[in-house]
């Protein structure tokens, strides 16, 4: 046991923590004891056979080694690096950022990160923040990231196009030092582009699909610009996989999350997943994990082809924030969801309360504590207070916030969300829903070939 393994706890999902009605059994758990062995021998079979790229990641340290050496090559100079990439080339990333150095990095003096630039995730098209993200942004100064496994995507795709116009304007003939493309080895536009201008590129390996690609250089890339260490994330990741290889429910706590999930959702009437970080450096990792559970899981059909219109609704929330926002429906509202806190036992970072003033308030039970006391505090008061309205809870406790646990989160719940897959019989890798949407949008913005979408859309 290392001091930094993630703990899983489940007691808060027991018949005897929580009653009979919204409690499950061991005997619940352990019948899918056969579900879960065959699951394993397919996963298995698919990372035997190549065809499910994220279980070799953890192994690929001389990989990480390169990203480092090219990261440190391209960040001289630059003040500024802008993510261009959306969903899984951009949740993971960003996530990272968040994790290991807070939500206030971008805000923080040069001195504080360590001379390293700021990191932008762009994301989005909305054109006032974008255009306002380009206006704090100088091009001498920036280095621009495209991240696209498609190559194709039309958001990422078009900003990429404006940026490069915008870089062009400033730089001219050396506007192509500030681009690193990271896309498919050989297919899509983007991998085309990269190679006619010549533009410096990394791999993403074609069996890993956007949303499981946080630990290539799609999530490893990024990081490393601002020198965070991705072998340590690798080796949390690693830890993770080797504790998880045992196909053994009650030894392999990713195995027993995805029944306890599945469980609930199709036996015990849950569909809601919330996952409530105690830690804001952790909310971007919510918002990864929610694109990771509702593009794998939510499907039409099962691998044989029939409708199964199946997955459950993943949620983020934060703690203690959403204690005053969210909390009160689910204390008292439909028996419909199950929480998984992530709490953290030691923050980076603490700030005691002092008593400022010299009379009795009946504030002075705050004083001689600290916020990270009273955070901590919360966290065990709202479990327990579910517990006791019977909501079924899991947690995930973080000896401390850092690349090691990260890593160990990331691969938890990836390997969590495969076999989910297996349980509801679906292929958790594709995403076949989000297609007409962009099949439409093509037509309407003109693209060749897809001329007939437009009148189909005016029937
Ligand atoms: O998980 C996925 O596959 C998707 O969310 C993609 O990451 C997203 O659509 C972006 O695709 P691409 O990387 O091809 O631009």
């Amino acid at each position: 046991m290392n001091k930094y393994d993630v703990t899983y706890e489940y007691h808060g999902v027991l018949s005897k923590s929580i009653g009979d009605i919204n409690g499950i059994s061991r005997t619940d758990i352990l019948a899918y004891e056969s579900k879960i062995k065959a699951g394993h021998e397919n996963l298995m079979n698919k990372r035997d056979a190549g065809t499910t790229g994220f279980f070799n990641l953890p192994d690929k340290t001389e990989e990480a080694e390169e990203i480092i050496r090219r990261a440190a090559s391209k960040k001289e100079g630059i003040e500024n690096c802008l993510i261009l990439g959306i969903g899984g080339s951009s949740l993971g990333g960003k996530a990272v950022r968040d994790a290991i150095r807070t939500p206030l990095y971008n805000l923080m003096p040069a001195a504080e990160r360590n001379a390293n630039p700021r990191l932008f995730f762009a994301e989005n098209i909305d054109p006032e923040t974008f255009s306002g993200l380009l206006d704090l942004c100088s091009p001498e100064t920036t280095l621009v990231v495209v991240i696209s496994k498609s190559g194709g995507t039309a958001e990422t795709m078009s900003q990429f196009l404006i940026v490069l116009d915008w870089l062009k304007g400033d730089l001219g003939d050396f506007y192509r030092e500030h681009v690193v493309a990271i896309t498919d080895p050989e297919k899509g536009a983007l991998r085309k582009i990269a190679r006619d201008e010549n533009f410096e590129t990394l791999e993403i390996p074609p069996n890993v699909g956007g949303r499981f690609s946080v630990l290539t250089p799609v999530g490893l890339f990024p990081a490393a610009l601002i020198g965070i260490d991705i072998k340590s994330l690798l080796e949390g990741a690693k830890a993770m996989a080797k504790r998880c290889e045992n196909p053994d429910l009650e030894k392999n706590p990713a195995y027993l999350n995805a029944v306890i999930h599945y469980h609930y959702d199709v036996s015990g009437h849950k569909p809601l997943s919330v996952l409530m970080p105690y830690a804001d450096s952790l909310l971007s990792l919510a918002d990864w994990y929610r694109q990771l559970y509702a593009e794998s899981l939510g499907k039409r059909e099962d691998l044989h082809g029939h409708e199964i219109f199946c997955g459950p609704t993943p949620i983020r929330a934060l703690g203690a924030t959403d204690q005053h926002s969210q909390l009160q429906l689910y204390m008292e509202g439909p028996f419909d969801k199950v929480i998984t806190f992530i709490r953290v036992d030691r923050y980076r970072g603490e700030v005691e309360i002092p008593s400022p003033l010299s009379y009795e308030t009946p504030l002075d039970y705050l004083s001689d504590h600290s916020l990270g006391q009273l955070i901590g505090y919360e966290q065990f008061a709202t479990s327990h207070a579910l517990m006791e309205n019977q909501r079924p809870t899991v947690t995930l406790g973080l000896p401390e916030i850092n690349e090691y646990t990260l890593g160990q989160l990331f691969y938890f719940f990836e390997l969590q969300v495969a076999m989910m897959g297996e349980l509801y019989g679906i292929n958790a890798f594709n995403q076949p829903g989000v297609e007409r949407g962009k099949v439409l949008t093509y037509g309407l913005m003109g693209r060749k070939g897809y001329e007939e979408t437009v009148k189909e859309l005016h029937k």
